[in-house]
């Protein structure tokens, strides 16, 4: 990225009238299909030697042996009932945004109130579910570019796994929500398409499976702990064990490529990862949302963005997977600790010292503790 534009994004971070900028990825909705050129090379290897690189070939067995199946592991017939559910307000959150006369939303109704958790859910539910068709095309996308037979033979297990995600969510969606689908929101659509067309192969990687998938394994754990419903709960924590494993070919890999790169080099990837970052803290923001109930986006998202830090804790606990996989990587210290200052910047450095992802699959895989309990 060109040093004026990074300068912008750091100097505007903060700001509504940027996130604002962005307001629409989806020009065409009646379209259903959206082109992105991949810039990409498929690359062959004549080089079969499987185990070379062990660590990837130890995940590689795992996740043959850790396959699940939508239909006949997850019990669809539960009943979901969305009031019940939807409707658990956290008092802090009223108190901002429907009890301050300052807020967009002061004054509304209980009803109301339980028609943001209904549409926040949906919303939620369907930002999944295109975040997974973005892990399945990424992931396709490395088993053609990647040089290592190991890294093709790993990647090849995950687009099946991100197929089966992208279908439970679909189904969730459909079946229990009311078929409530929200277009790809416009921050995570960018991001998608960002990394898909770069065309260095741990572009992809570090698009993907640290930053979109590290966030999502700890969204899926946050909403896992809070979730009551247990086809959702029991869907998440199948998904978490895939997720796990994913964030950690991304480690394993990426820490092998990034010991042979210039400093230059890396800087390039700490600007993209904080890119990566600041577009998906927007993404919560949740535009499409306000939108819809007819609520002033723009200072919807300025007073979002001035939330107490009391509000503020699931939002920095998105990071709580990304940091540390980044300082593992040496991201966050190389060239004079740029990305620190960045992290820092946007209120997610306490994590640094939190589990990475390099091994944590071992412990998250319920697959294999469902199997053991038979
Ligand atoms: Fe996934
Ligand atoms: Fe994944």
């Amino acid at each position: 990225m060109a040093s004026t534009e990074i300068d912008h994004l750091i100097g505007t971070a903060n700001e509504a009238d940027r996130i604002m900028e962005i307001s629409e990825f989806n020009s065409d909705v009646s379209s259903t299909i959206h082109a992105v050129e991949d810039h990409a090379e498929a690359i062959f290897t004549w080089d079969y030697e499987k185990g070379s690189r062990p660590r990837l070939d130890t995940l590689y067995e795992k996740a043959k042996t850790s396959q699940w199946n939508a239909q006949t592991d997850l019990d669809w017939s539960i009943e979901v009932d969305l009031d019940e559910f939807a409707n658990e307000p956290d008092p802090l959150e009223i108190a901002y945004y429907a009890e301050s006369p300052e807020s967009p939303l002061y004054g509304m109704s209980d009803e109301n109130w339980r028609e943001v958790g209904i549409e926040s859910l949906k919303w939620s539910m369907s930002q999944f579910m295109h975040g997974e068709q973005g892990a399945l095309v990424c992931t396709a996308k490395i088993v053609e570019t990647v040089p290592w037979i190991d890294a093709k033979y790993y990647a090849a297990t995950q687009v099946m796994d991100e197929a089966r995600h992208v279908e439970v969510f679909a189904q969730y969606l459909d079946q229990k929500l009311d078929g409530g689908i929200y277009p790809c929101n416009t921050h995570l659509g960018l991001l998608l398409d960002d990394i898909v067309s770069d065309s260095r192969w741990d572009m992809t990687y570090l698009g993907m499976q640290i930053m979109v998938e590290g966030l999502a394994l700890a969204a899926f754990g946050f909403m896992y702990q809070t979730t009551k419903e247990p086809l959702l709960k029991k869907l998440l924590r199948y998904v978490m064990s895939d997720e796990a494993r994913h964030v950690a070919f991304g480690v394993l890999s990426l820490q092998e490529v990034y010991a042979s790169f210039s400093s230059a080099e890396i800087r390039e990837r700490q600007e993209f990862a904080f890119e990566a970052a600041l577009r998906m803290r927007d993404r919560f923001m949740r535009q499409e949302i306000w939108e819809g109930l007819g609520v002033d986006v723009r200072k919807m998202v300025e007073y979002q963005l001035n939330e107490p830090p009391e509000l503020k804790v699931f939002q920095q606990l998105l990071f709580s997977k990304i940091v540390p996989n980044c300082k593992k990587l040496g991201l966050l210290d190389a060239g004079d600790g740029w990305l620190r200052d960045r992290f820092t910047d946007i209120g997610v450095i306490q994590f640094e010292d939190w589990a990475d992802t390099a091994s944590e699959y071992e412990d998250l895989d319920e697959v294999a503790k469902d199997r053991t309990n038979v």
